[in-house]
């Protein structure tokens, strides 16, 4: 039973589908675990005792790329991004006028007093219009008009399927995580202005509000039907928050207006230049003292060969072009050369996972811990962050 869609918005499923959408999220749950432990043990066993000594993620690649065991997990899990997909989509079709209905009536209404803000003539990035990222039908940016959610629910109830309950009941719990190690870390931190770039629906927007009550919470995306949902998602829940659409190298806002500066699951579906684009843009937006930090997939350096070409399977199968480039860049010495202090990274336990006292013990700790549960969608995930102040 999937439960990960904010109640105000929850699309009817069709009993079939219902079913449908269990069967992709246990599916999915399978072939990352099970089946993944499975490959690696196959792995170690066979393929890596004739792998030359300094073998990367490429190598490990090219050794693995003819194995049984490789070849059924790619077509198993290519397969269950299709069904990801196909398991929400009629429901979100047949759904699309009551969405409607239902974004006026938040809308209008602003019960938590939040706003939306669209500039219809944005230029939407090469980067967005020019693939369908993670293979999601029409991607992030179809718009069908002033009164369209699609492409938000899509997102969003493709996500509950996609993430079998690993992102949290709400599938908040990057930003949840995030929010508390943040708390514990820098209990002096108290921003008065948080900014979260390419926030999608606004699924790790929304815990800052939760986490600084004063502080006015503003989410940036390009896709103008996700922030139409994102609006009207964080009325529905009863959450003021303000979104606003513009590309995240060049935001409408004046210098140092900004006290943190946020991303969760953005930067890497940037080309490299716009990472940097996005990097000085934020530099400008932040005020002294003010801090950058992302949610990101860990860096090769963090992770032994063979983890990361697992994680770099998406790159050449899952429509994520620029997955591969991003990890081999070290953000440190990148926030560094965007001119931000005392660079910093660190590994959070998932909340819902592993608990407020792991957090809080997390928050202690220096850098991030490498191990083969830092930004794997699989139990016990640990997530990966990385800023600098400003
Ligand atoms: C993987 S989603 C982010 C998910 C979201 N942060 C969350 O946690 O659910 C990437 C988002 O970045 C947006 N995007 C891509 N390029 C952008 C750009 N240059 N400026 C702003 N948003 C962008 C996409 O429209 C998409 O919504």
């Amino acid at each position: 039973m999937i439960h990960a869609v904010t109640p105000a918005l929850r699309l009817q499923p069709t009993p079939d589908e219902r079913a449908r959408q269990t069967f992709v999220s246990q599916l999915r749950a399978h072939l990352l675990d099970p089946l993944a432990a499975t490959m690696k043990a196959r792995f170690q066993a066979e393929v890596a005792p004739s792998l030359p000594a300094g073998a990367g993620p490429r190598e490990v690649h090219e050794a693995m790329r003819g194995h049984p065991v490789f070849r059924l997990y790619s077509a198993a899990r290519v397969t269950a991004q299709d069904m990801v997909w196909a398991a929400v989509r009629p429901m979100v079709e047949r759904g699309q006028v009551e969405l409607a209905r239902r974004f006026h009536e938040l809308a209008t209404r602003r019960p938590a007093g939040g706003t939306l803000r669209l500039d219809s003539d944005l230029r939407l990035p090469d980067n967005v219009t020019a693939v369908d990222v993670h293979r999601m039908p029409g991607n992030y940016h179809l718009d069908r008009g002033a009164d369209d959610l699609a492409a938000g629910a899509l997102y969003e109830n493709g996500l509950a399927v996609f993430a079998a309950g690993l992102m949290g009941e709400t599938l908040d719990d990057i930003g949840r995580s995030v929010t508390c190690w943040l708390k514990r870390r820098h209990p002096e931190f108290a921003p008065a202005v948080v900014l979260d770039l390419g926030c999608a629906v606004g699924h790790q927007t929304l815990p800052w509000k939760l986490a600084y009550p004063e502080a006015r919470v503003m989410g940036l995306d390009v896709a103008a039907a996700g922030l139409r949902y994102a609006h009207a998602r964080a009325e529905a829940i009863g959450v003021e928050l303000h979104f606003l659409q513009a590309d995240a190298r060049r935001v409408p806002l004046p210098d140092g207006s900004v006290d943190l500066v946020f991303s969760a699951m953005f930067l890497h579906e940037l080309p490299v230049a716009d990472v940097r684009a996005v990097f000085a843009e934020a530099f400008r937006l932040l005020r002294p003292g003010g801090l950058m930090l992302h949610y990101e997939l860990p860096p090769n350096r963090l992770l032994d060969a063979y983890d990361g070409f697992y994680l770099d399977w998406d790159n050449d199968y899952n429509s994520e072009p620029f997955y591969r480039a991003y990890r081999d860049l070290d953000p440190l010495a990148e926030t560094q050369a965007a001119g931000f202090a005392a660079p910093f990274e660190a590994s959070i336990p998932s909340l819902g996972w592993h608990g407020e006292a792991a957090v809080a013990e997390a928050a202690r700790a220096q850098g991030a811990e490498a191990s083969d549960r830092l930004g794997r969608l699989s139990q016990g995930i640990h997530w990966y962050v990385f800023g600098g102040w400003r």
